[in-house]
């Protein structure tokens, strides 16, 4: 079964798998921040403990054969999660999710992060399709996708729900780095 590595680096970035024990950095950096979590698939966490469960689900994640493998990233030199990357692993396809801390945004961070992945999945002969999605008014996330290497396909009309913005599935930007 195909697995993604477990850690990689880039020039300023580490990632590793997610641990309970992030819980509390992941809650303040963006885990209750109604802002960056405002196109994502779930509410702003508002206590530390669920939180807590769902890093130890992403953590147990790895070593179950369902496809989903999540990272968190840190800074170089330190251990200190700011963000996270997340890869669903479909047959021939690789979605992948991401969310950065506030206080990091605008920096080419989850460029590099994506970059590093797509630089994986073009690795492996399986996988024809890595792809992502995000919100229509979300362009900054796009701009990610399409910097990292995936060129934009198209709309997907009534996509996905983003519960912090109502409970009707929107339209959603599609892009796919393909061969
Ligand atoms: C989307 C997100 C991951 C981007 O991470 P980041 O490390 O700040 O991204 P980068 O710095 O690599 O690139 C961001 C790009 O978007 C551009 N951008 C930012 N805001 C923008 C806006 N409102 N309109 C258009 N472009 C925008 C930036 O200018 C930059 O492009 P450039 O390098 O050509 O100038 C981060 O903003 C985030 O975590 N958002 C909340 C969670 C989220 O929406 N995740 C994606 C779900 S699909």
């Amino acid at each position: 079964m195909l697995m993604p590595p477990e850690t990689f680096a880039t020039a300023r970035l580490t990632a590793r798998k997610p641990r309970r024990e992030d819980a509390t950095t992941v809650f303040t950096a963006y885990a209750s921040d109604p802002e960056a979590t405002r196109y994502l698939t779930w509410k702003p966490y508002t206590e530390i403990a669920p939180l807590a469960e769902y890093l130890q689900a992403r953590a147990e994640d790895w070593s179950k054969a369902g496809g989903l493998y999540a990272w968190m990233l840190c800074l170089k030199g330190t251990d200190v999660p700011v963000g996270s990357i997340g890869v669903t692993l479909e047959g021939n396809r690789a979605l992948f999710g991401y969310v950065l801390g506030r206080a990091h945004w605008g920096r080419g961070y989850m460029t590099e992060a994506l970059r590093a992945l797509l630089d994986w999945t073009d690795a492996q002969p399986e996988i024809y399709r890595a792809w992502a999605f995000c919100d229509v008014d979300n362009p900054a996330s796009a701009r990610v996708m399409e910097k990292a290497g995936m060129v934009r396909e198209g709309i997907l009309r009534r996509w996905h729900i983003a519960p912090n913005l109502g409970p009707e599935p929107r339209d959603c930007i599609v892009c796919a780095r393909v061969r």
